[in-house]
């Protein structure tokens, strides 16, 4: 029976650490330099001289869009933002209390139930249906989180950009021009980050030639855990739970203590500072001082010097949802949505690597090593004790 336990497996990596498992011309990491490219762009540039749906479109299309282009991109965009009628009132319905995440499942599964391009397989019309998913999603969240408090629904404004227009329908007024563009750099820094967990569940759906919305839902599964996306909310939760900054050092090696994770630190390919972390801080920084309220960036520092002396020589520095939070705080998004603010971003990274890799598609099959017993005499259950 030794032949059940030959996987023709080359080598076992728990968590997959280091297998590639994909070519992919999208982005790339270099974790011990702390750099990250879109499409070879470093991300610094794309956060200073990008908007979000200029990144989406070089994510998607391989090159950055001439003006003709952009324009025509931007006008898809914000024309497919609106929701269909069933969709806009199964999300008002849903219930007040899950959280967002599970929301934002249900109501993209349900979403693509109305896509008119729902069975469409050309380029164009899988183009069409990843555009309306990212375009839907800041709908779906803006919606739901107004319903959900018994507000009136603010419908999209299609003279506002992306980010813009998100803030706009969740807080039912016009963000200031700074707050937008502040918000619109956060977008462009979740847009795109390789092979992440989140990622790679939606590339695993879509390889059994599934449909885009079924990829996109697994990867909103994946994405809503405290090991991934679901880490930027607990961050806040941790702040306050410090209080302040005197009461950081005992709280972290009291955590380190009991083996808990510090949330917002480490990653799997980053064994430096995470360059998304760097710019985020920055606007942390920024509004902090502009509100003249530094309770929470002034622990976050403060947690960020303690976890560099403690871990920094073992690689593990502040990632993309430590500071995060923070930025999103200020700009008065709620703290269940902070996740599914990282999700909206990340639409795009998923329906690249989705469209990249079912180009040249070959499914999913990975193997365990069985450590099972060889063999097991089958017991009839009367005699089973
Ligand atoms: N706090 C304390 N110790 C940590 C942390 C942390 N946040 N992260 C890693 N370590 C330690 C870990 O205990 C282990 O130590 P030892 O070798 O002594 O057992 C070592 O570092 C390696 O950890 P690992 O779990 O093997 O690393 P991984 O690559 O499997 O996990 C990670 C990466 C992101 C899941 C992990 O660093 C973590 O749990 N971080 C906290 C959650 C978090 O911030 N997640 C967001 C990740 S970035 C954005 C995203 O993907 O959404």
């Amino acid at each position: 029976m030794g032949v059940l336990k030959d996987t023709g497996a080359i080598e076992y990596s728990k968590g997959l650490e280091g297998v590639i498992a994909a070519l992919s011309s999208i982005s790339a990491i270099d974790g011990n330099e702390g750099k990250l490219i879109y499409r070879g762009i470093p991300i610094e540039m794309l956060a200073k001289y990008s908007s979000y749906e200029e990144t989406a479109y070089l994510l998607l299309y391989g090159d950055l869009p001439t003006r003709e282009e952009l324009d025509e991109f931007s006008s898809q965009m914000r024309e497919l933002r609106i929701l269909p009628k069933k969709v806009e009132d199964c999300v008002k319905e849903l219930p007040p209390n899950p959280h967002p995440m599970d929301i934002l499942k249900v109501a993209v599964a349900h979403a693509g139930l109305y896509d008119p391009d729902q069975y469409r397989c050309c380029r164009e019309g899988v183009m069409r249906k990843v555009i309306r998913i990212i375009a839907q999603i800041p709908t779906i969240i803006a919606y739901y989180h107004r319903a959900r408090t018994g507000q009136e629904i603010v419908p999209p404004d299609q003279n506002l950009g992306h980010a813009a227009n998100f803030l706009y329908m969740l807080h039912g007024k016009k963000p200031d021009e700074e707050e937008a563009r502040i918000f619109d750099i956060a977008l462009i820094l979740h847009a795109e980050h390789g092979l992440n967990a989140s990622t790679f569940a939606a590339m695993v759906t879509a390889s059994t030639l599934s449909d885009i919305n079924s990829a996109i839902v697994s990867a909103i599964g994946a994405l809503k855990g405290p090991l991934h996306g679901g880490a930027n909310e607990r961050v806040l939760k941790m702040l306050d739970e410090i209080g302040s900054p005197d009461k950081a050092e005992e709280y972290v090696l009291n955590a380190l203590k009991e083996k808990r994770r510090i949330m917002g630190f480490g990653h799997r390919v980053y064994k430096t500072y995470d360059p998304r972390a760097r710019i985020l801080k920055e606007y942390a920084e920024y509004l902090s001082d502009k509100y003249n309220d530094r309770k929470y960036i002034s622990i976050g520092e403060k947690i960020e010097e303690i976890m560099i002396r403690e871990l920094g020589n073992k690689g593990i520095f502040p990632n993309v949802d430590f500071y995060s939070g923070i930025v999103y705080q200020f700009l008065g998004i709620p703290r269940d949505l902070f996740t599914p603010v990282f999700a909206m971003a990340r639409s795009v990274g998923w329906a690249a690597h989705v469209c990249e890799y079912t180009q040249n598609n070959r499914i999913f099959r990975p193997r365990a090593y069985y450590t099972g017993p060889d063999y097991v005499e089958y017991v009839p259950i009367e005699n089973r004790r």
